[in-house]
């Protein structure tokens, strides 16, 4: 319904170009459920048989939260799954926290409503040809992308796939069978202790190694906040263990005009470059990010006078 042509409205992105993926298109796509699943979670599922056979694992949408100047600007979201109808791609659901203005206008919209979208946005996993095992990581609402993820790697014959995943508490605890799809591996940990058992993500990954069921070699994919990914980054880092981050800035645009959601990434001299979140991810492997403060820990690698190694 209301399609606007893709012909017409594509929008050329940097890592499109980069994956050989499709462009993203803006259109209007029908709402065919809206549901709760915690007390502040809910997924909703959109109608577009144009957008969805475009979409692929770890690939975003930027949706427009209501028809009046406010909020302006659209809310991305990672595509969380692509649905099918008779065996072919016919619409994509988002799984969404509510926490401010656009995404409670997001949780108010009914079934038959119109949503305006751009998207399939960024770039899609790149899983290693040799990888035989994956690890997914998820912290919060990081939680997101990961059934799309091992759906597509369950696609490209993957078995041994496990997902390691922490929440806050019981209320932002999604249950597993929305996380990821069946014959995935599910390890959960809250920080209180609400479900499952207590911790933190990062200790069912170190467990994951330590058990050698996580080693160089697996793919591995995370999403979550940042001082998630910092504490992944480490602690795989010091096993050698690379991974694939799904990065969440603010955006604006969603499509490399407004220059909104810079990150830095580490080059492969050790300089430093500022990245756009929306354009050349949302994945970066995780060992190239720089977060706020680490510039500090290099600064203390310097020499005596303070000057950076
Ligand atoms: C590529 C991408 C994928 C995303 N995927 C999902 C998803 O699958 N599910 C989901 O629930 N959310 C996802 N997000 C985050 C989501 O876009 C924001 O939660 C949403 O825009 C908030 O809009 P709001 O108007 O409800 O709240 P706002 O009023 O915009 O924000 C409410 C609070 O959240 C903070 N906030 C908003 N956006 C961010 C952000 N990007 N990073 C850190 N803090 C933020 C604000 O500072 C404020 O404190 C994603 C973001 C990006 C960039
Ligand atoms: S959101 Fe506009 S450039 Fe990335």
């Amino acid at each position: 319904m209301g399609v606007v042509a893709p012909s017409e409205y594509a929008l050329p992105t940097m890592s499109a170009t980069a994956q050989n993926l499709e462009p993203p298109v803006c259109m209007y796509g029908e709402i065919l459920e809206n549901r709760q699943i915690t007390p502040v979670t809910w997924v909703m599922k959109i109608h577009s048989p144009d957008a969805a056979p475009r979409m692929r694992a770890g690939q975003f949408v930027n949706l427009l939260t209501s028809e009046e100047i406010v909020p302006l600007l659209r809310r991305p979201m990672s595509i969380h799954r692509v649905v099918e109808h008779q065996g072919v791609a016919s619409g994509f659901c988002v799984l969404y926290d509510v926490i401010g203005p656009g995404t409670r206008n997001l949780h108010h919209m009914k079934k038959g409503e119109r949503i305006s979208f751009i998207g399939p946005l960024g770039n899609a996993i790149s899983v290693p040809a040799e990888a035989r095992r994956a690890v997914l990581i998820a912290g919060g609402v990081g939680i997101g992308p990961i059934k799309f993820v091992a759906e597509a790697l369950q696609a490209m014959g993957m078995r041994d796939i496990t997902l390691c995943y922490g929440a806050r508490d019981s209320d932002h605890s999604v249950p597993v069978k929305e996380a990821a799809p069946d014959g995935c591996r599910v390890l959960v940990c809250t920080d209180d202790g609400s479900v499952s058992r207590k911790g933190f993500v990062t200790d069912l990954v170190a467990e994951m190694i330590a058990g050698k069921r996580l080693q160089p070699g697996d793919y591995v994919f995370t999403c979550g906040p940042v001082p998630m990914f910092r504490a992944v980054r480490d602690l795989l880092g010091k096993h050698g263990i690379s991974a694939e981050a799904a990065t969440e800035e603010y955006m604006g645009c969603g499509f490399g005009v407004c220059f909104g959601c810079p990150l830095k990434q580490r080059q492969p001299d050790g300089s430093v470059e500022y990245k756009l979140c929306c354009v050349d991810g949302c994945l970066f492997p995780l060992e190239t990010l720089v977060f706020e403060g680490d510039e500090d820990v290099d600064a203390q690698k310097g020499d005596d006078t303070g000057t950076p190694a």
